[in-house]
């Protein structure tokens, strides 16, 4: 609730560069989705590998050119903030930059390390000041085809909505910049690269070393966190039928079987349910509850983490949240909004009992009894030989190209020609 309405008041004064305005309502979604509580499991229909997607390859756009997988689809990208090399460029210093905290301990990297496909390695987060955040870093491989950002927010749509988050917000404190715009644009105005990077990436405007600026350009750097060259894509797309296991192969099939249901809810080109991109009619939005507690035996979810409900204060999104993408999830652990599963075979005991048990302690409880758990998690029996196939499978999905690209790594104290 408070992240959605500070996001709405600076973003607004942000971008439009009037005063801040308060209030404690959710904006609408700009473009009318259907209410979270409409939405469901129910039409989840696509294999990982079947859904139809227009052709973007590397084609220029406006002068930008996308390093996309043949395959992909291209982000959309707002209107009023186009793709261009340098701006990315500046989005990438922006990212890595401590400066964006108060305290210069922390930039958005802390939390999202590359080599951790842009997550911490934490169960939750721990902000700038020490705050911890109740919930788990999200990684960042493909957040430019991401229709909803972060776990459990219909109403947070773009990236430029996001960035401002984690910069200004309080509820919890992670970069800690609340109130702190002229501090943020004097220390970023005194850097040297900066003094080129701005004015080129914003050409024409009069102040470009801006708050609003700030946020686009770091937008327009995540839209290139791209991630499709995994063993999978290349088994799948590129036509090398050796490039996973026989046992990853298995392990696909069974993801894909109507007795795991996985694909359901995890699919399309980026493993998961709630996409955009360029060419799709609109975005696709969807919250589940896959029981991972049931306190109380009425379904509740532990707060602040009560899923969509936070936002909607509608009883029926307690414990729905956004499935998240599958790729590069084998270094991504901890697992769940939360982090509170720690392996990936633990992630399968969940499903496996339709939902995990809580045997002690206040948030004990069934989760396969959730009154409001998504009719898709009706649990399984797996072999041992199974269980090894499908983790297969998930560690199949691992790219390294997109963990160790030096295009998406720290640009400060290398050369920049761009800067030049
Ligand atoms: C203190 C750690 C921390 C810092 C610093 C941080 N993040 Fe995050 N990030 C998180 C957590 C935790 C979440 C999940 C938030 C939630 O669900 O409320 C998240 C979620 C996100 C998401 C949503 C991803 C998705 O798939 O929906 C994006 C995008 C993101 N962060 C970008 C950034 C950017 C850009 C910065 C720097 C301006 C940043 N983060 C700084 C911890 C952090
Ligand atoms: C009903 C939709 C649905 C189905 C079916 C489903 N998932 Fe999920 N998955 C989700 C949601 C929603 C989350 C996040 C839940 C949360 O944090 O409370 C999630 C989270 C995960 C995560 C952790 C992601 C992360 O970044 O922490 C993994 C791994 C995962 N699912 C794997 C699977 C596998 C394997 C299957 C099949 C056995 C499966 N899922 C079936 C919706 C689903």
């Amino acid at each position: 609730m408070r992240a959605a309405s500070l996001t709405a008041a600076v973003v607004l004064a942000a971008l439009a560069g009037g005063a801040g305005a308060c209030g404690d309502d959710p904006p609408a979604p700009a473009s009318g989705p259907p209410a979270p509580s409409e939405l469901d499991a129910s039409a989840g229909d696509g294999d990982v590998d079947a859904e139809p997607l227009p052709d973007a390859g590397a084609e220029p756009d406006d002068g930008y050119t996308w390093e996309l997988p043949a395959w992909f689809p291209r982000p959309v990208v707002p209107a009023d903030n186009p793709m261009s090399a340098v701006k990315v460029e500046l989005g990438r210093h922006l990212f890595y930059d401590t400066r964006l905290s108060l305290n210069q301990s922390q930039s958005c990297a802390s939390c999202h390390e590359q080599e951790r496909a842009f997550t911490d390695g934490l169960a939750r987060s721990v902000g700038s000041t020490g705050e911890e955040h109740p919930r788990n870093a999200m990684g960042l491989a493909n957040v430019g085809y991401v229709s909803t950002l972060t776990w459990a927010n219909p109403v947070l749509l773009t990236l430029e909505q996001q960035t401002v988050v984690p910069i200004f917000g309080d509820e919890p404190v992670e970069l800690g910049m609340r109130n702190q715009e002229g501090e943020l644009i004097a220390r970023l105005s005194a850097e040297a690269r900066y003094q080129v990077l701005f004015p080129r990436a914003f050409p024409g405007d009069p102040a470009p070393v801006s708050v609003g600026n700030v946020v686009k350009a770091i937008s327009a750097f995540e839209r290139t966190l791209v991630s499709g060259n995994s063993p999978f894509d290349r088994f799948s797309r590129g036509g090398e039928a050796n490039a996973i296991s026989e046992s990853a192969k298995r392990g696909h099939s069974l993801f894909n079987s109507e007795k795991l249901e996985c694909f359901h809810c995890h699919n399309g080109f980026n493993l998961m349910d709630s996409t955009h991109f360029e060419g799709k009619s609109a975005p696709e939005i969807r919250f589940h509850n896959t029981g991972l507690y049931n306190v109380g035996g009425l379904g509740a979810y532990p707060a602040p983490n009560r899923g969509v409900m936070e936002i909607t204060t509608n009883g029926d999104d307690m414990g729905r949240f956004r499935a998240q993408s599958l790729r590069n999830i084998a270094v991504t652990a901890p697992y769940m909004h939360d982090g509170s599963i720690a392996t990936l075979d633990e992630v399968l005991d969940h499903y496996a009992a339709a939902g995990r048990t809580i045997t002690t302690g206040p948030h004990a409880g069934v989760g396969s009894q959730n009154p409001y758990k998504s009719a898709l998690v009706i649990g399984f029996e797996l072999t041992a030989g199974e269980r090894a196939d499908v983790l297969a499978f998930l560690r199949s999905l691992t790219d390294d190209e997109f963990l160790t690209a030096p295009r998406f790594a720290n640009p400060w104290g290398k050369p920049c020609p761009l800067c030049e």
